[in-house]
């Protein structure tokens, strides 16, 4: 008998803030194959945890004013603590400060600095600390230049700036090994899923040339020190990684773990951080000739409507929030449910409500209350036994049942939760048309068919019974819930569940609660959109202007020819009309010099009564070139006016502000 055991891991989330859906989405993906595997059989161990070292990590830290362990340690509290929130059912929550892994990775790295797949070298590049990557300059999604055109900085594509770094470094040759990788993936063609990432993977970073890798730091201290050198600290996605092994015990294998599972059968990661899963991991595992992983699932992001999600935006939503309004099983399900496999999807709060509605409260909800009325109503509640395929409903819902049970393991074991899920509710719909084609209501009405009756109240629950194991990785208090309702004691082992299979003798509840909530959609769509609004910050630190196309009426121009103008503060000392003209006023102006300046500006049609002017204090470009005007009146500069509609105003400033200050 071959073993069952299955190992299955989350990236290590980096504590540097409040985790968001888009964590919460990773670690019940992995908690719900855990469930279900355990269901069918496996002893399965369960990893998540946190990347705890890094420059961002330090940065936070001091953000904090903590020091960078107790600003840690009060990040994994508040991270466990909502791992409880979800129900995760992890079997170890692992943290990179761990002494044992840390003594693991300083092995590991003078290792392979002894046997020279590491060397010390000189490094220079574009590093986003956000990251904790590197990037070259065609890497950069912007690139920021100065008036000679040198780049000065850049964004990465995670929209993170980067910064210009050069130190001395430890390197890791993975060119090297790039063929014994490529072989590997050619032998293992399903390593990854989805299988067209492994293309990507080849495209974009293989086959262009594997680069050396930087693997120390030594701008900052907040990592894991090289042995003997200590000035540098191990590059934290080498230290990261390998927590994968140590957390099974790699240092020291007292209970048997890495043995029993390792190589893991699954890292979950999104698609952000499949590059080191799925070529610097393998690698460092074959540099050390260890096992490599079997397989690695990668997911796209949850975005939200504006794009990512962003304080800044106020378009975060947090798990808590969610599931202290609505109950934590509709956030498992709309989550598992409404992102596809492999690319990106949409939160929406429309989205979110309409799917607890309709398809939670409606389908499920509905289906599990008129059949627990139903049995009490025509049985006093006692579940008549199943004889199968009576009528032609009969089997085609038994039928329907048998190819989603089968729909269902399949889509399981390629963790496409929304097909999987999809297929169990093709099963409540059908269960649903199966009521309206019997039509119980009618059936009660005659004596004789009593039997039929039965028969029908009987496939219902067993209906009921097979999609409350089916749901049951997802919605562990749900599918609790409905077996329990049903009469049933819990829900079961999986791995024999077949349609028809419903125990004799069993009697529902008196009086059936309803599983889900019904919902006003309109006051919970408004109530979402608040919560995510009110997490804005007050002040905008943290808003990063976006460019935007401008609409311009001149050609750009640098700043430095901007600065080559002179613009001051002046009050006015006197103002009159201009002789021979009526367009001009003639200012007297107090700009700051020695002496008052004279002005002649073309704004006597929008200002009738000059002297009503004199006191305000206006803006003038003070160091224009002076030129004669009507012959025989010099002006010293330019009054600043705003045209609109044909119309100029002057543009004032406040009275306070002293004369001659410059304006810039
Ligand atoms: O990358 N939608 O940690 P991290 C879906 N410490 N998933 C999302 C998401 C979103 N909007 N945002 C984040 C790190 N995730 C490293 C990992 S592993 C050895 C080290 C999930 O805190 C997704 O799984 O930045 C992504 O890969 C992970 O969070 C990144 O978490
Ligand atoms: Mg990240």
């Amino acid at each position: 008998m071959t073993e069952k055991n299955f190992y299955i891991t989350t990236p290590i989330y980096y504590p540097s803030g409040k985790l968001h859906i888009g964590s919460a989405y990773t670690t019940i993906a992995c908690d719900v194959q855990a469930r279900y595997k355990r269901l069918m059989g496996y002893d399965v161990y369960y990893l998540t945890g946190l990347d705890e070292h890094g420059q961002k990590i330090e940065a936070k830290a001091a953000e904090a004013g903590l020091a960078p362990q107790s600003y840690v340690d009060g990040m994994a509290e508040g991270v466990e603590k909502l791992w409880d929130l979800l129900d995760i059912s992890h079997d170890v929550f692992y943290r990179t400060t761990n002494p044992e892994h840390e003594k693991a990775v300083q092995r590991i790295f003078d290792k392979l600095l002894a046997q020279d797949d590491i060397y010390l070298g000189e490094y220079s590049g574009w590093y986003s600390v956000s990251d904790e990557e590197f990037f070259t300059e065609s890497q950069l999604t912007e690139v920021f230049r100065d008036e000679n055109g040198k780049v000065t900085g850049g964004i990465a594509p995670s929209g993170h700036e980067v910064e210009w770094v050069s130190e001395e470094s430890y390197f890791f040759r993975m060119g090297k090994y790039a063929d014994r990788l490529l072989a590997f993936y050619k032998e293992n063609p399903d390593f990854i899923t989805p299988n067209s990432r492994m293309n990507e993977m080849i495209k974009n970073f293989i086959e262009p040339g594997l680069e050396d890798l930087a693997v120390s730091r030594t701008s900052f201290t907040w990592g894991i020190k090289v042995p003997n050198n200590p000035k540098h600290v191990v590059y934290v996605w080498l230290d990261a990684l390998f927590n994968y092994m140590t957390a099974l015990g790699l240092e020291n294998d007292l209970e048997n773990r890495l043995d029993k599972f390792w190589p893991a059968d699954i890292h979950m990661v999104g698609k952000d951080i499949l590059r080191f899963h799925s070529i610097y991991w393998p690698i460092f595992l074959m540099a050390l000739d260890l096992p490599l992983p079997k397989r690695l699932v990668a997911h796209g992001w949850y975005v939200m409507q504006d794009g990512k999600m962003s304080k800044s935006k106020g378009n975060v939503v947090y798990p808590e929030m969610l599931v202290e309004r609505y109950g934590l099983d509709p956030l498992r399900y709309y989550l598992m449910r409404s992102l596809p496999v492999g690319s990106d999807g949409t939160f929406t709060p429309e989205d979110y409500v309409g799917r607890i509605n309709y398809e939670l409260a409606n389908d499920l909800g509905n289906l599990l209350n008129r059949t627990v009325a139903m049995i009490n109503k025509y049985f006093d509640g006692k579940v008549p036994s199943l004889s199968a395929g009576q009528t032609d409903f009969d089997a085609d819902l038994e039928a329907t049942a048998t190819q989603v049970i089968s729909d269902y393991h399949k889509y399981m074991d390629l963790v496409d939760y929304p097909r999987a899920l999809e297929a169990v509710w093709s099963l409540i719909a059908r269960t649903n048309k199966y009521i309206d084609e019997t039509a119980p209501w009618v059936l009660a009405k005659d004596a004789d068919q009593k039997g039929n009756l039965g028969s029908v109240m009987a496939h219902l629950a067993e209906s009921l019974r097979v999609v409350a194991h089916l749901i049951a990785p997802f919605m562990m208090e749900t599918a609790t819930g409905i077996v329990s309702q049903l009469g049933l004691g819990d829900v079961e082992a999986m791995e024999n569940l077949t349609f028809g299979q419903f125990p004799e003798g069993v009697t529902v509840v008196a009086k059936g609660t309803p599983i889900f909530p019904r919902l006003d959609m309109d006051e919970e769509i408004a109530y979402i959109k608040d919560q995510m609004a009110a997490g804005k910050p007050a002040t905008e630190k943290e808003w990063v202007p976006e460019e935007v196309e401008l609409v311009l009426n001149k050609p750009e121009i640098k700043f430095e020819d901007f600065d080559q103008i002179e613009i001051r503060v002046a009050e006015v000392i006197d103002c009159q009309k201009v002789e021979g003209s009526d367009k001009l006023l003639q200012f007297r102006l107090d700009a700051g010099d020695a002496e008052h300046r004279q002005i002649l500006s073309g704004i006597a049609n929008f200002y009738p009564n000059p002297e009503a002017l004199i006191g305000l204090k206006v803006q003038i470009v003070a160091n224009l070139k002076p030129r004669k005007m009507m012959k025989k009146y010099v002006s010293q500069g330019m009054i600043l006016s705003a045209e609109h509609d044909g119309n100029l105003t002057l543009l004032t400033v406040d009275p306070s502000v002293p004369n001659g200050s410059v304006i810039g």
